[in-house]
């Protein structure tokens, strides 16, 4: 049987990027005998309209079956007063949580064409390639104690780092298989000079190291220097490891390596299933752009790059995700530009639909 997609699109420009991914799955079903089964619901805004809620329970039972899920973005300013509990990101967290989707790949990656974008001078960051693995659902954001509370006569807001082993143990194992199917080497940052979650956190990735991945080069940096070596060397990383906290904001300054926020996909994996592919939800980084939404503009590449980042996380086609990638680097250096990837010279933008006719001739082309 073909292997199964449930697509989520959104909000804002979520169903106007997926558009575009969508003719890009049927392009390898037709093109490449590589056909899937795809089945499409509601997440966030939309599932609220609809249901009540920002993901039926329905909806979560077919993310736990399927082999891949591919989410576009959610909410909007229409949402920005709900509560809390029915608030559209709480359909994207539950999604997390519920599939147990421990490990959020962010890949650092530039392309040349591009590499005027970044904050940083061209030949620091033209060629770079790197992978931050964060690990997303334990640490501070979840920890106990939490909450905010009187103590004396004045208030304390209190928040728990807590990891256990397993849940490091679990991450490092992602990181190093990730390694060696990239160039081998993992840097594992934490601050054991200050917390002792640190400290295990180096002691279990050392050990994990030792006995299971003794191949794989590892260093260990604090993630404070990690932080400064990220903007001023970010090519002597490869797979850099690190807890939730410290994951969210290297991986936020990572990016701004490359550019534009219409260029950045991620990919959350799990455990592996029976079928041996691990859980997996693949979406971009960017939100649903509710300034942008509806006119055609939005950059469908972040989206389409977390789609090939399924065909090689899940699906095993490595040289698919391949070809899918060259096809976006040779339209950038063909000059196709999106409003969101023209420089300050400006220039004529093409649109979201003309994006991805665009790359759907780089794949014939292939
Ligand atoms: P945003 O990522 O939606 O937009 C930030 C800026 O980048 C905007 O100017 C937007 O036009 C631009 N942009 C984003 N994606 C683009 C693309 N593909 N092509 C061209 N330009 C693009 O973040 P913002 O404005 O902070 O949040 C808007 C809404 O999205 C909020 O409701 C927020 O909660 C939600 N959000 C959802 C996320 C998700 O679904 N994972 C992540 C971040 C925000
Ligand atoms: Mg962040």
């Amino acid at each position: 049987s073909n292997p199964t997609l449930l697509i989520l699109a959104g909000d804002g420009i979520g169903p106007e990027v997926m558009n575009e991914v969508k003719r890009i799955i049927t392009w390898y079903g037709d093109k490449r005998d590589m056909p899937f089964d795809i089945s499409e619901d509601l997440v966030g805004g939309c599932a609220y309209d609809k249901h009540g809620t920002p993901l039926h329970d329905d909806t979560m039972a077919k993310a736990q079956e399927v082999d891949a899920v591919l989410l576009g973005a959610v909410g909007g300013p229409k949402y920005d007063d709900l509560d809390f509990s029915v608030k559209p990101e709480r359909g994207l967290l539950r999604l997390r949580k519920e599939m147990d989707l421990f490990s959020n790949l962010r890949p650092a990656q530039c392309f040349d064409a591009l590499a005027d974008f970044s904050s940083l001078k061209r030949d620091i960051v033209a060629g770079l390639d790197i992978m931050i693995v964060r690990e997303l659902t334990s640490g501070v954001y979840f920890g106990e104690p939490r909450g905010i509370h009187l103590e004396g006569n004045e208030r304390v807001g209190i928040n728990t780092q807590r990891y256990t082993e397993s849940e490091i143990a679990r991450v490092a194992r992602s990181a190093f298989e990730l390694a060696r199917r990239r160039s081998n080497r993992v840097c594992s940052m934490e601050k054991a000079n200050v917390m002792e979650s640190g400290v295990l956190w180096r002691q279990v990735v050392t050990e994990i190291h030792e006995k299971e991945y003794a191949d794989v080069e590892l260093s260990h940096m604090y993630a404070d220097n990690g932080a400064m070596q990220l903007v001023r060397n970010p090519k002597q990383f490869d797979v850099i490891v690190t807890d939730n906290l410290f994951g969210d904001l290297l991986s936020d300054a990572a990016a701004m390596l490359t550019g534009s926020l219409g260029m950045l996909p991620s990919a959350s994996l799990g455990l592996p299933m029976a079928n041996g592919r691990p859980k997996a939800l693949y979406e971009p980084v960017h939100g649903s752009a509710p300034d942008i939404t509806g006119q055609g503009k939005a950059n469908p590449i972040a989206c389409i790059l977390s789609f090939a980042m399924a065909l090689r996380y899940s699906f095993d086609a490595g040289a698919e995700a391949d070809r899918l990638e060259a096809a976006v680097e040779q339209v950038l250096a063909d000059g196709a530009r999106t409003a969101d990837l023209l420089g300050p010279e400006g220039g004529s933008p093409i649109s979201t639909t003309q994006m991805g006719d665009a790359i759907l001739a780089a794949l014939d082309a292939s």
